[in-house]
Formats: C-alpha cells, structure tokens, sequence
C-alpha cells in the first residue's frame, strides 16, 4: 500500500486512521519519501493554538523550486511543465519544458536580486494570467523573496493598500492585459497606487498589449532586456521549512484584508501530496485549473501543487465567453485535459448558455473534474456530471481556504463515492469538528454546526501579516484550541461533510471572499451616504449577489436615486474593484439595529432573499418601524 497515492476507500480510510492516529509519523513519511530536502528536520510539528503557533519541519532546508523544478530536470526535463493558452484563440499556446522553466525562472531570479531584492522582502507581483507570473512566483521564491500576488482585477487602491501593507520593495506588472475583447490599462493602474506607496523602489513591467504607457524613469523597468542578459542559472536559496514562502490577502469581515502567511516546508508537503491524489494525477495527464494564480486556488494547484510533482499544468489568460461559450471545451478538447476544475459560478454560466457549446467538443479526455470556491448547487453538479463528465469523470467538489493553503475536505476521485453538493470526506490527516453556538463539539452524524478543524496540518498559514493577534482573534477565538473556518456544515449518516456557507459576515459572490465591511466604508466615502448595511441574497449565476441598503443623509427627492446607485458602484469599482459591484441598492430612512446599536444582518438578509415568513421577533428592535418600510420598498 502506498500512502502517497490513494486508490481506494479503503486504503483512504486506513491511511486517514494512521494520519490522525500519528501524524507526526505519518507527514515524515510523506515528506522524507516525496519531496527534496537540504536538511531534514529536527522536528516534524510543535503547535499550540493557544498562542497560535504552528511550527511543521522544524529545522529542516529546503527550495520549493528545486522540488517544482530543478528535481524533475534529470527525469522529465523535456516533458511540458506549463501550457499557454492565449486569450486569443488565434494566437499559438506556448509549450514551456521543465528544462526551460528552469532557465526563465533563473534568469528572473538574477534579475530580481539584480534590482535590490533579496531573501525576505517583498515583491508585489500584478499581471494577468502569462507565463511571466507563473515565472515570477517562481523566481522570488528561488531567492528567497516573499511573493504577494495580487489578483490584476482588483483597483489601484486595492493594490495599493496590499502594496502598503506588507511594505513591498518592487511590483511586477505588464504594460496592460487581454481579457475577452477587453484591453485593461495595467501600469495606469500600478502609476496610480504608487503615488501612494514610498517603499517601492523599482517595477518591473512586462510587455503583453504593446500600449503606449509611462515608464518612471530609474523606477520602471521593462522585463524582456533584462532577462535576456541575466545569466541563466541561479543557485537556489536555501530557506528553513517556516520560512515564509508568501503573503497572499483575503478580505475578513471587517477592516483591512489579512496577509495569510504561508511556510515552505508545510505549505509544498500538503500542495503536492493533495495534488496527486485529489486529482488523480499520473505522469503525461493534462492538468487544468481555470483559477487566477492571483487567489489561492492558483497558487497552491496552478504553480505549486502540479509542478512539485511534475506535472504539464495549462494557464489560460482569457475569460469562459470569448470568442464564445465554448472556450473552455474548445481548450479542453485541443490540449486533450485530463483534470479539470473550476468553480461553480463558472459551471451555472455555461450552463446557462446551453450544451450546444459543449457538444461540438470531443471532451473524452477527461478523468477527473473538480469544483471550488462556493457550495456547488444540485441542478449545476448534475449538468457538470451530465454534459463534461458524461458520467464518467468523478467530481471532486472541494472545500478549502486561502487560509488552509490546501483542500480540506473532498472525495478521492474513483474511491470517495461523490454525492451532490458534498465535499463529502476530510482529507489525509485533516480533523474537523462541528460545533454548536455554546462552543461545544457535535459528536455522531446526521448534525450540523461551525465548522472548525481541531489539529494543524501541514499548509496552514502561520500569521496575518503584521498582525498575529488579529490571526488569533479571527480564527482561534471562537472556539477554544479550535481553527474557525468560518463556514456552516453538516455532517449525514455515513460522515460527509456538506458546507452550508459562511457563517460570519463574509459573502462569496462568483466564488470571491468579499468582506462585507470594506464596501461598506467605500460606500459611506459618498458624500450623501450617512450609512450602509451590505448583505448576500442568492442569485442563479453567481451564488450571491450583493444587496446595499443605504441611507442618505438628506432624504427626499432632491437626489437622482439611479445616479446615487451608479455613483456608488463606481466608488465600490474604485476602492475594491468590479468584482465587489452591488447588484440592488435600496434608499431607506433607517437600518434595523439592536438596542446595543449593532445592525442585524440576519434581517437584511432575509428580507433581501424574500424570505420574511420568519423574520423572528423584531420588537425588540431599537427602531422595529424601519422593517416594515424596507420591506416596502425591497427592490
Ligand atoms: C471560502 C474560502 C480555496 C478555494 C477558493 C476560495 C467557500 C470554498 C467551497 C466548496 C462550499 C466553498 C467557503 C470558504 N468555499 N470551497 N467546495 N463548497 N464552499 O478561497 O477566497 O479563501 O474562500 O470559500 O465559504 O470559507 P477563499
């Protein structure tokens, strides 16, 4: 029996009972048999999530990017690590080898430390989806440098807040990017955040649209030149297993987005060793994520997971509609994929558009499809297993965080039987637990409650950027020697696991982490805004839309009231970014609030759903008149 490579349920269940029964045994073994390592390790784990702190590998050396790349050179070297799939079907995929990887992430590395930066600074990296980011994740983690990708849909005060935050010394940018038949200005968006961010000393820009832009000079510098002079070998920095690998935000459900730190050593054990069995990998698989490698999904099973074992992972920089909403088949189809996974807001808009854009594909390559971000609904999963899947590709419906830095909670394709909607059972070494509101662990099945995980695994992040307390506060606090996730499940008859959604004031639209607080305080910048409450409400495509309630300072008919709207989302699209657009903005005089003053969410919510059969007992309220009026006027 291999503990590497999971087959069957059975074989998942004994090696889930040695992984829990001995974890410490357990992970060494994965470790000192899977992956490359400079120093082995003192000690395999320390933690206490009192404090919290979580120690993995202790001791031991290593480079991720000699287990991603430099290892597979003697076995694989001419073998496709990444495949390059152009927004324009038009322009050819680029083919990149393991052997090449080597040489363009070595020569970026030399241009890197060429430019000042060395072992624990930071580097902001903002480009679209080309190989160059894939490269440049690599090349700082070569020398040792924090990466902090941030997501190129997100506005230059959002990046400029992320740029602030963990005082990065260079960004990394392109002169703009293709999406769909849309351009994006990306350097007038970096200018624009940098007029705020002193600390950064140089950026490097690489060339996709060939636009006119500015380039500051002594700060700006284009990429091609100098990686065509840099020297094409760069010996590997030798990092501890918790040093940090990299910084990468998600918004919480108040104030500034979190820098999730993630280490070395932990954070590849449990990429690569998910990432073989949650897909299913074998050696010449086509392996497709559809994610941005600016969220965590992209990280851990676009770059890390698939390349740590070897694997030919595809990057596309276009969008699922353009040319059409065959996209994605047409790509499955002309790279023959094997593993597919994307996320379910993608699934429901294709669906949507109907299967004749399916149909004219040959998709028999596929194995394994997966799904992340927001709980799959019943009527996506089955069009996914129906019309992609054909039946026969198990789907792997995965739950997981930026904060895990792995998947959680998943089938093992072929041994986990799927059931819809279920991410069905915690992976190797993973250890949830439903609790209830009095902070008590739900024993037995058929029960729901918050879920938590009750033992460290090996990719969890280690901090919050410059605020540790605040890493405590948000996720050990709730639940005593508990990790909070967040997120409501329930737990059936035979122990799978079903995510409800969150449970805090975070709304997962299109598969985002939106905090809700942030918009908030975009939306109260607006001069007539004295106040705004923002709320999830269901919505076909995306999962969630977002519903604001807003009330203004002078009331009456004095405001154009479709203009406010626009004026608002236009100060959301400035400060967050498109994604964080509200769908319905209703004006009222007043927001339901406790008599300690908090807003209660749980009404908004519901009467934003339609859902008022059961608000519960409002009179309590400090003002229970303002239901009946946004009741009235709910949009
Ligand atoms: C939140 C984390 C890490 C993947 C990308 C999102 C929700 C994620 C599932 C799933 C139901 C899911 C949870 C979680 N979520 N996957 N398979 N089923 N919900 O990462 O932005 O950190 O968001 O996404 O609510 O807490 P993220």
């Amino acid at each position: 029996m291999s503990n590497y490579h999971i087959k069957h349920l059975e074989e998942y269940y004994q090696v889930y009972r040695k992984s829990v029964r001995n974890p410490e045994v357990f992970w060494e073994e994965i470790a000192e048999e899977h992956f490359m390592w400079r120093k082995k390790w003192d000690n395999v784990l320390s933690w206490d999530f009192t404090k919290p702190e979580v120690k993995w590998f202790e001791g031991a050396k290593l480079n991720i990017t000699e287990n991603c790349i430099d290892r597979h050179i003697y076995t694989r070297g001419d073998k496709t690590a990444i495949i390059f799939e152009p927004n324009n079907p038009n322009e050819d995929a680029q083919h990149i080898t393991y052997r090449q990887l080597h040489d363009k992430v070595c020569r970026f590395a030399n241009v890197l430390k060429e430019k000042g930066i060395g072992k624990g600074d930071r580097v902001c990296i903002y480009l679209p989806m080309i190989p160059e980011l894939a490269i440049s994740v690599l090349a700082c983690a070569r020398i040792g440098a924090i990466h902090s990708v941030v997501f190129a849909g997100f506005s230059s005060s959002a990046l400029a807040t992320r740029v602030k935050d963990c005082d990065a010394k260079m960004v990394i940018t392109s002169d703009g990017s293709y999406r769909g038949s849309k351009t994006i200005d990306l350097k007038g968006i970096v200018d624009d955040a940098l007029n705020d961010c002193e600390g950064v000393e140089s950026v490097l820009v690489a060339k996709r649209i060939h636009s006119e832009i500015n380039m500051k000079e002594g700060r700006d510098h284009w990429l091609e030149p100098l990686l065509e002079e840099a020297y094409h070998d760069c010996v590997p920095e030798i990092m501890d297993a918790e040093d940090p690998l990299f910084i990468l935000y998600t918004s919480g459900s108040t104030g500034q987005p979190k820098g999730m730190v993630h280490s070395s050593g932990g954070y590849m054990v449990y990429t690569g060793y998910t990432f073989k069995n949650v897909f299913q990998y074998r050696e010449n698989d086509i392996y497709w994520c559809t994610a941005d490698i600016g969220w965590i999904t992209g990280h851990s099973y676009i770059v890390y997971g698939p390349l740590a074992n070897g694997a030919t992972t595809v990057m596309f920089e276009g969008v699922p509609s353009y040319p059409d909403y065959g996209r994605f088949w047409q790509i499955v189809e002309k790279h023959k994929v094997t593993q597919f996974y994307t996320a379910p807001t993608a699934i429901r808009a294709l669906a949507k558009e109907g299967v004749e854009h399916v149909e004219n594909h040959d998709l028999s390559s596929l194995k394994v499809l997966g799904t992340v971000g927001e709980p799959i609904n019943e009527e996506a999963w089955h069009w996914y297993d129906d019309n992609i899947g054909k039946r026969k590709a198990p789907i792997v419906d995965t739950w997981w965080q930026t904060e895990t830095g792995g998947i959680m909670i998943t089938p093992i394709p072929f041994a986990t039987p799927t059931k819809p909607t279920y991410a069905t059972l915690p992976f190797i070494g993973i250890q949830p637990a439903l609790m209830d509101e009095q902070g008590q662990e739900i024993k037995g099945n058929q029960v729901d409650g918050r879920l938590c995980i009750k033992f460290p695994w090996p990719s969890m992040a280690r901090t919050i950027w410059g605020n540790h307390q605040r890493y405590k506060d948000t996720y050990f606090s709730a639940f005593e020697n508990k990790y909070f996730t967040g997120d409501g499940a329930l737990r059936d008859e035979v122990g799978y696991y079903r995510i409800t959604g969150r449970v805090d004031d975070v709304v997962i639209v299109s598969g985002h982490n939106l905090g809700t607080a942030p918009i908030e305080d975009a939306i109260n910048e607006h001069p007539a805004v004295s106040e705004s409450a923002i709320v999830g409400f269901p919505h076909d495509i995306k999962g969630n839309a977002l519903y604001g309630y807003v009330i203004l300072k002078e009331t009456g008919e004095s405001r154009n009231h479709d203009n406010l709207r626009k004026e608002i989302n236009q100060l959301i699209t400035e400060q967050i970014g498109p994604i964080a657009k509200l769908d319905k903005i209703q004006f009222t005089s007043g927001l339901p609030k406790t008599r300690s003053g908090k807003i209660m969410r749980r009404i908004l919510r519901k009467i934003a759903s339609n859902d008022t059969a059961n608000l519960g007992d409002t009179s309590t309220l400090l003002n229970p008149d303002c239901v009946q009026e946004i009741m009235d006027g709910v949009l």
